[in-house]
């Protein structure tokens, strides 16, 4: 058993989700005492079952939702958080742009209650997940920081909005201490093959879509777009680890809980790699010694060409940078797709 530092109370909201839950089991590991609050719309509870039988440690459940402001007021009065990691939020680019009022009450409206409830109860650290959708179509690369922002869709503008609704917080009241982690393109999963990514329905992002074909729940990959100034055609990206991305989250922690005046700071996370879709496949086929048929479709609207991160302000803030390699995502990936191939509720 691990010990438990009682200062290190943390309440994770959306920690049943793919990143957070991968977040949730590295702040168990660390040490820290966890709480999580999801509402399960996008998950399963057997996700924190399953961190709960890898560290030996138990997490603290609350099935809720951040918009309940009732429910937050009764969790930060039973609870001395010390800081949120803010994960909770709808994340479908497409079904963004068919239910905008759907993402704005959710993201935007459940932010601004967790704020509220933290400012009234006196815990100003958080870490919030945003995007490299914030970009937009970056003017050039690698993307750092400080370059300018837009949205394109309504989740993209919901993350925009909520950065520049947390930069007017800090403003106000210098004693907030937040990180907006803006996130590349996160893959893989743990290595145990226990927890990972199981999305609801077909999947959106590129990974997912390659393990279910790899494993003959879908007959093929459509790569949208083979004509764009790349390597070969096909977009390119910067894809990211998940143990890599929740280790930024403890090392993020841990630089807000280290300072002592307040501040308001974008962070990337990402490896500052490209790899295009076909690297992708390739990749994963030689790794995991599986086929993954596709074919070659129109772009898909909104895509952009290429999208890689500077990922300096990480190292120099907080001495992270992402140590797992693309052979790593993919074999992470499979692990947990041929342990899981239904994912969590078979
Ligand atoms: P996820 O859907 O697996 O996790 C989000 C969790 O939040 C889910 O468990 C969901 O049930 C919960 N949730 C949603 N709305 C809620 C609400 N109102 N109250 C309580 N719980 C709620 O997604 P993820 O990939 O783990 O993403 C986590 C965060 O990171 C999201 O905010 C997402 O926008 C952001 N992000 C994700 C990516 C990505 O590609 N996965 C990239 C950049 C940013
Ligand atoms: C990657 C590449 C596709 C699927 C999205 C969100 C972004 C962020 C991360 C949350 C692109 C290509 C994909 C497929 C394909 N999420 N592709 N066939 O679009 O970079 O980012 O997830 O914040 O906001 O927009 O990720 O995984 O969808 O696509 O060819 O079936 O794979 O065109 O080049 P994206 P992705």
């Amino acid at each position: 058993m691990l010990k438990v530092n009682m200062n290190k109370k943390i309440l994770v909201t959306g920690g049943a989700g793919y990143i957070g839950s991968h977040t949730t089991l590295q702040l168990l590991e660390a040490g820290y005492q966890v709480v999580v609050l999801d509402n399960l719309s996008n998950s399963s509870a057997k996700s924190l079952k399953r961190i709960e039988a890898i560290t030996g440690e138990s997490v603290d459940f609350i099935e809720g939702d951040i918009r309940d402001a009732a429910l937050l007021d009764r969790l930060f009065q039973q609870y001395d958080f010390k800081a949120v990691i803010h994960f909770a939020g709808l994340k479908a680019v497409g079904e963004s742009v068919q239910q905008p009022i759907r993402y704005y009450q959710n993201n935007i409206v459940g932010t601004l209650n967790l704020v509220e409830v933290m400012n009234k109860f006196g815990c100003r650290n958080m870490v919030f997940s945003s995007s490299a959708t914030v970009y937009g179509d970056p003017a050039r690369l690698p993307i750092t920081e400080d370059m300018p922002r837009s949205a394109t869709n309504p989740y993209g503008r919901s993350k925009l909005i909520i950065e520049e609704i947390l930069e007017d917080i800090f403003a106000a009241d210098s004693r907030w201490k937040i990180i907006n982690l803006r996130y590349f393109n996160p893959v893989g999963a743990h290595p145990s093959g226990l927890i990972g990514e199981d999305p609801l329905n077909i999947p959106n992002n590129l990974m997912p879509f390659i393990s279910q074909v790899a494993c003959g729940e879908r007959d093929q990959l459509s790569v949208f777009g083979d004509d764009y100034e790349t390597v070969d055609g096909t977009g390119v990206r910067d894809y990211i680890h998940v143990m890599d991305l929740a280790a930024g989250h403890l090392a993020a922690l841990e630089y807000l809980q280290q300072q002592k005046n307040g501040v308001c700071l974008p962070v990337n996370l990402g490896t500052g790699q490209g790899v295009s879709v076909l690297q992708m496949v390739h990749f994963f086929e030689k790794v995991n010694g599986v086929r993954v048929p596709y074919e070659i479709q129109p772009r898909r609207p909104g895509d952009v060409a290429t999208c890689y991160a500077d990922a300096t302000r990480a190292e120099r803030l907080f001495g992270w940078r992402a140590k797992l390699d693309v052979q790593a995502m993919c074999r992470d990936t499979w692990n947990w797709q041929k342990l899981n191939p239904k994912g969590y509720e078979p």
